[in-house]
């Protein structure tokens, strides 16, 4: 695996950056970069739209065994495709944000896409984000980082994404959701959001996107000599 590259998992609570500085850190070492959080945004799209009851595990499952979630690369964003439509800015709305909660605590989901997830990293060169990845999916990646911020720093941040793509939820509101998500992703029965006992925390309140992605750098130029 060292030729091709390592597995580099970042996870961390919501709206902690790890997207965005995964992205600069698989550009870096032009690693392949998954959004592992865009997997579960995507069913959770998909049931939504066709009236799927978010409470019935069955058939969700079965909705998800008949999907193609796809990444193509694309600026400023990677796109995301159900099937053959384009689901980029729909996954990121607030009525998917609000449910996948519900979604990605059904275990026969969690079983599916991390068995996805795996095959799509099994090649190494691979920075993939999300809650679990340290702990479950990957296992034994050669990195593992676990990125933390504030509640208000998060909120903050979501805010000025959320400006960008024209979604205008106030400040307070995101804080409250943001609370609201961390408690479920940390108290949910399967694969809840816990930190690798192998993995490096790492603190970003304070600190800039490119200190976080350097720092991120450094770890995993070190393991890549080690290889
Ligand atoms: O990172 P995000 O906000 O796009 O993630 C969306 C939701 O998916 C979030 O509530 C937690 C869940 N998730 C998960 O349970 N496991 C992952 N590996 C990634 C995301």
């Amino acid at each position: 695996m060292a030729k091709q590259g390592l597995q580099v998992a970042i996870d961390g609570p919501a709206s902690a950056g790890k997207s965005t500085v995964a992205k600069i850190v698989a550009q870096r070492f032009h690693y392949i970069y998954c959004d592992t959080g865009a997997m579960y945004r995507a069913i959770t799209w998909k049931a939504l739209q066709t009236g799927t009851d978010l409470g019935d595990e069955a058939k969700i499952a079965d909705l998800l065994a008949h999907s193609e979630i796809r990444f193509e690369p694309g600026t400023p964003t990677q796109k995301v495709f159900v099937d053959d439509t384009e689901v980029t800015l729909a996954i990121r709305q607030p009525d998917v944000t609000n449910s996948v909660s519900q979604v990605s605590a059904l275990p026969a989901i969690r079983k599916e896409l991390t068995s996805r997830q795996r095959q799509i990293a099994a090649e190494g060169g691979i920075v993939m984000d999300g809650r679990d990845i340290g702990a479950t999916v990957l296992p034994n990646a050669q990195v593992k980082i676990f990125m933390v911020a504030s509640v208000a720093e998060r909120a903050q941040r979501r805010l000025k994404d959320n400006a960008a793509k024209g979604i205008t939820t106030p400040l307070a509101t995101l804080k409250h959701e943001i609370e609201e998500r961390d408690r479920k992703d940390s108290t949910r029965a399967v694969s809840p959001l816990t930190q690798a006992t192998d993995a490096i925390r790492l603190d970003t309140t304070s600190l800039s996107i490119e200190q976080v992605a350097d720092r991120i750098a450094e770890i995993i130029r070190e393991k890549e000599m080690q290889e």
